[in-house]
């Protein structure tokens, strides 16, 4: 008989019942470098999309072996679309480390796993969890609003406290047995019934227990303080052809899309500023707008634009030509991706004609 106050257990039949059919859960026992893999992947990528990188990332890097073994253009070119390139940089360092200092064996707990570059306490917690059956919690968005829901919780789970409130309650009642489970069965829930908005209480094996439920307040909670606007962009782009190749830039190896490879580019506050400044960059004028994108990141808003620029001179620093072919062999910065398949789609179709 189940306890009415044992709801990770409630939870976990739940989850024996409807658990997801996702690819890093095939291997059993789990993997912990899948399990690694797929956590970073998620991180700021839906699921639906990191399905398929994953299965093509792990038949190219089968193992953190491999992984360590690859040059870092061979792990940004596997990355190239999921963005957050630094997820994958680190990943790669990871690798190494775990090589140099564990012998190729992943470190259990979850505080060990922190030290590694791009393991935070979400990450370790999920892998020392899934792969090592550590009893702590992966505590992040999912959990945070299952929890604020469930304990009627009205602290911002955005601030400070409110995590540690959230993070003291899923450490009191993780349990001790499959708690990997646990926390996948908390992100599935908060996928599939307890979501942001609309939340499906009707399929809800805890909403017998539920404060916000109990109190009707699912609509109010949880408490989230709004996120800083995003700073906005005009760029210009810039088009220089030689003998079919285009001049592209890379990136520097610190900052945002760092050492990625780029169209020549100017970021200003107006279109016409940023226009100028590619001007005066590539010595040359710019012809009409060939291509328009406007570009979403989490801080940053991007408004793109693309001139080809007749007789340009190239600029001091890390430029170079590159064939369309070429293109698919660096890894490009994700919205300069677009506009070379924009541009390869414009050649393709010529050569047929
Ligand atoms: N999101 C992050 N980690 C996940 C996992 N292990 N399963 C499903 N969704 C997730």
């Amino acid at each position: 008989m189940i306890l009415q106050s044992d709801w990770p257990t409630l939870l976990l039949h739940w989850f024996d019942a409807n658990r997801r059919d996702l690819p890093w859960r095939e291997v059993k026992p789990r993997n912990p470098y899948h399990v690694w893999v797929s956590e970073i992947m998620l991180q700021q990528t839906r699921t639906e999309t990191v399905k398929g990188y994953f299965c093509r990332w792990i038949e190219q890097f089968p193992s953190l072996e491999a992984l360590a073994q690859a040059s870092e253009e061979q792990v940004l070119r596997a990355w190239q679309g999921l963005g957050y390139y630094s997820r994958a940089r680190n990943l790669h360092k990871a690798a190494r480390q775990v090589m140099m200092e564990y012998g190729g064996e992943m470190p259990q707990d979850a505080r060990s796993l922190q030290r590694l570059p791009g393991i935070g306490a979400y990450t370790a917690g999920a892998i020392a969890s899934m792969a090592f059956g550590q009893q702590v919690p992966a505590v992040d968005g999912n959990l945070l609003r299952v929890l604020a829901r469930f304990y009627g919780v009205d602290q911002d789970i955005a601030s400070t406290a409110g995590k540690k409130t959230l993070t003291g309650l899923a450490e009191a009642i993780i349990p001790e047995m499959r708690p990997g489970d646990f926390n996948e069965a908390m992100m599935d829930l908060g996928a599939d019934v307890c979501s942001p908005k609309n939340p499906r209480c009707d399929q809800c094996p805890l909403k017998g227990q539920c404060r916000a439920f109990r109190e009707k307040r699912t609509d109010q909670l949880p408490v989230k303080r709004p996120r800083a606007a995003q700073k906005e962009f005009a760029a210009a782009c810039g088009l220089v052809a030689r003998t079919g190749k285009f001049l592209l830039h890379k990136r520097p190896a610190k900052g945002m899309l760092a050492s990625m490879w780029e169209f020549p580019m100017v970021l200003e506050k107006t279109k016409t500023e940023a226009r100028q400044g590619l001007e005066e960059l590539l010595q040359a004028g710019a012809g009409e707008t060939v291509w328009e994108h406007k570009h979403v990141f989490t801080h940053q808003i991007w408004y793109m634009e693309a001139y080809i620029l007749e007789g340009a001179k190239v600029p001091d620093g890390e430029y170079a030509f590159f064939s369309p072919d070429e293109w698919e062999l660096i890894p490009l910065a994700g919205p300069h991706a677009k506009l070379a398949t924009f541009l390869k789609k414009g050649i393709d179709s010529k050569k047929r004609v």
